[in-house]
């Protein structure tokens, strides 16, 4: 399975942050955003990915990440020029894509709980039509909404409806199989002229080749695309890492135990970062194998 994280986008929301740099490189806590959806892709066993952004943003992912070949991964990386909605990743990306199935995770997306790994691999193994991920919100008009049935079953979304049919949003993690590149290219414009997700999502529904897994009340989802969001997203890491003394989203940290990566590479890479705690951090815990 292939791997996109869409990191376009002019983030207007952020204004003037994002006159000068791309929001999916802005800190949260003590790193770059694009570590959260990152290392979900890395967790799902993922280790073949693009990334996509603007012409203007791209190169400062490349100084960022480079090919990926320090942490065991296969980076490449794709132009969106202008924003042409989420659904058109698989368009810019579809001669990376080939003949796999896929997982796309939108770059200011966070995601944290317990079980989440063993979730994404049964989603990466099973997935035949599209895997989604609902997240109860108080405010799901901000996003698009699952309609579900007395049998708890995915019928409908809507996106950013006025009178949603229930408080589940769905997430920024979605993940499906190969046929989603013929489906996106038979997608219209929407009203705001974009190629929407919800479509897609709604073209798998019709099929009955949607699943739905709902994300508990112990689940962590934020999203970073505003002042306020962005700054308790990197409170909420900075509680649980100061609380219990592990990092979040450490991509060094996942790589080793992933199996990517060994012990004393793990290492050398904390040491390139040793004089910041993240980096000591990813020392002591390669020293710790
Ligand atoms: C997009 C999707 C929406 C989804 C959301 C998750 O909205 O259109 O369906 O719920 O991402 O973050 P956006 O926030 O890009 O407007």
């Amino acid at each position: 399975m292939k791997g996109i994280i869409l990191a376009g986008g002019h983030g207007t929301r952020l204004y003037p942050i994002t006159l000068g740099i791309s929001k999916q490189i802005l800190p949260v806590y003590d790193k770059p955003m694009i570590y959260y959806p990152l290392s979900v892709l890395m967790l799902a066993g993922i280790t073949d990915i693009v990334i996509i952004s603007t012409p203007r943003d791209l190169p400062a992912f490349q100084r960022l990440l480079g090919d990926g070949s320090a942490i065991g991964l296969s980076l490449s990386y794709a132009e969106q020029a202008e924003p042409r909605g989420l659904a058109d990743a698989f368009l810019v990306s579809q001669h990376y894509i080939g003949d796999d199935s896929v997982m796309l995770i939108l770059g200011d997306n966070i995601f944290h709980g317990p079980g989440f790994s063993l979730m994404l691999q049964h989603a990466v193994k099973e997935v035949d039509g599209c895997v989604l991920f609902g997240y109860p919100v108080h405010n799901p008009q901000r996003y698009g909404v699952a309609e579900i049935n007395g049998a708890n079953e995915l019928v409908d979304i809507q996106e950013k409806p006025e009178k949603p049919r229930s408080n589940i949003a769905i997430t920024g993690l979605y993940v499906y199989s190969n046929d989603v590149v013929d489906i996106a290219g038979e997608l219209r414009p929407s009203a705001r002229g974009e190629l929407e997700i919800t479509d897609l999502n709604r073209a798998y529904i019709a099929q009955r080749r949607a699943e739905l897994i709902q994300l508990g009340r112990g689940f962590v989802w934020l999203d970073t695309g505003t002042h306020e969001s962005l700054i308790e997203a990197g409170q909420y890491v900075e509680i649980l890492e100061r609380r219990q003394g592990v990092r979040i989203a450490c991509i060094e940290e996942i790589a080793l135990r992933m199996g990517y990566i060994d012990a004393e590479t793990c290492h050398q890479l904390g040491y390139r970062l040793g004089t910041s705690p993240y980096g000591r951090y990813i020392m002591d815990v390669a020293s710790a194998r």
